[in-house]
């Protein structure tokens, strides 16, 4: 037997691994409702204007490519603190600067990697917390990094709500030192948030018991706002210490980028310096430095007034056509099936629809009408359009 030879094949990716079988399927009537990525209404992925300009600027700059810090772009990090931590409207900071150790990071996947290989080699024998569902790879990638990775319960699926009670009595008895994962906003795949005085008790609960909050924020400004959708962060930023990951692949559309942060909020700037010291050991080991044209990009339009004014209005754009989106499925279902009930896909927040359909269903959306979903009945909304939105109400009403 030689080395390779007893390799076991694994499975797809739940998420990724059904774009490649959506690629490979040639019905021309096929929509890809798995992935989140958002589309327009011609199914396509946009290029931002605000992105568009900084690409122009920064083509007029044509700056050589030299490596990056370790840590990533200096501009980059500061302008992404304070769209994380800073409120919008007063420009207060939930937490001084001093104290927050940033690193630039590949998307939001890559953050949560660098955050969950730093928690794991701090504090080696804590469990680590995800809600009932997550995003597939929050387990994935946790275990990876060799957490025993538990859950908290999360959705109530007969009520189609968050259990906030079943959350705070759970995260109640967790041992001190468990790391808890949470949704920042736009639950992935539920889409069900919590409210102001949900977080006020989860954050009650958290700090109570001495367990370490990670707040995953790869969808600011695609429920309610920027301010609105950043709350919890804030929260969390000035109650102590906080990991943050975020990520720009949504809400700038800069997908293939890989563009994301962690930001650690420390108790203070010497705690913070010695943080981010550790969190440059894994990313030069991991990758060395990260790349420059993402984070050229973000930093030039958060620092740009104009630019910055500009992506918060084509941000409203991406949110207001999945709200429409939303409205126009539950439509269609009333008109096609009236026996059933979906109207639980408007009160839902950011791309995803967690519609309640069984795996089953899911397969036979699948194979009879090439409609593409995950398995756990997450639909992504952004897929649809006026031109394949009757399709996808006509699959949907047949299998529900
Ligand atoms: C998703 O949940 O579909 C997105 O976050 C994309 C991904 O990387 O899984």
């Amino acid at each position: 037997m030689s080395l390779l030879s007893s390799v076991e094949r694994a499975p797809r990716d739940p998420i990724l691994g059904l774009t490649e079988a959506f690629q490979a399927d040639d019905r021309q009537t096929k929509v890809n409702l798995g992935v989140g990525v958002y589309m327009d209404e011609s199914g396509k992925v946009p290029l931002l204007k605000c992105v568009q300009q900084a690409q122009q600027q920064l083509a007029q700059g044509r700056a050589p490519y030299g490596y990056l810090p370790i840590d990533g772009l200096k501009a980059y990090d500061d302008l992404v603190a304070g769209l994380v931590l800073d409120d919008p409207v007063t420009g207060a900071a939930a937490a001084p600067r001093d104290r927050v150790a940033v690193v630039q990071g590949l998307g939001g996947t890559g953050s949560l990697k660098i955050a969950g290989d730093f928690l794991r080699a701090v504090s080696p024998n804590a469990k680590l917390l995800i809600s009932t569902p997550s995003w597939e790879n929050h387990n994935a990638l946790f275990s990876r990094a060799g957490f025993d990775v538990q859950q908290y319960p999360y959705y109530d699926a007969t009520g189609h709500r968050v259990d906030v009670d079943a959350m705070v009595a759970a995260l109640g008895e967790a041992e001190a030192g468990t790391v808890v994962v949470l949704h920042a906003c736009c639950h992935n795949p539920t889409g069900y948030d919590l409210g102001e005085q949900d977080w006020a008790r989860v954050e009650q609960v958290v700090r109570e018991r001495g367990l370490v909050p990670l707040l995953d924020m790869a969808y600011q400004g695609f429920a309610t706002g920027l301010a609105e959708d950043g709350a919890a962060v804030r929260r969390f930023a000035a109650s102590g210490p906080v990991f943050v990951t975020t990520s720009f692949s949504k809400t700038f559309s800069l997908y293939g980028e890989r563009i994301g942060a962690l930001a650690v909020v420390c108790d203070d700037a010497d705690e913070a310096a010695r943080v981010l010291s550790q969190l440059k050991i894994i990313v030069r080991t991991t990758y060395s430095n990260p790349p420059t044209n993402g984070a050229s990009i973000v930093a030039t339009v958060l620092a740009d007034d104009q630019l910055r004014v500009l992506w918060e209005s084509e941000l409203g754009e991406m949110r207001d056509r999945i709200k429409q989106m939303r409205t126009a499925l539950v439509d269609g279902l009333k008109q096609a099936r009236p026996d059933v009930d979906a109207s639980h896909i408007t009160d839902q927040n950011g791309m995803f629809s967690y519609s309640g359909l069984s795996k089953e269903q899911m397969v036979r959306l699948r194979e009879d009408f090439a409609l593409y979903g995950l398995d756990s009945g997450r639909l992504a909304i952004p897929a649809l359009n006026p031109g394949n939105i009757d399709r996808v109400v006509d699959g949907l009403a047949q299998v529900w």
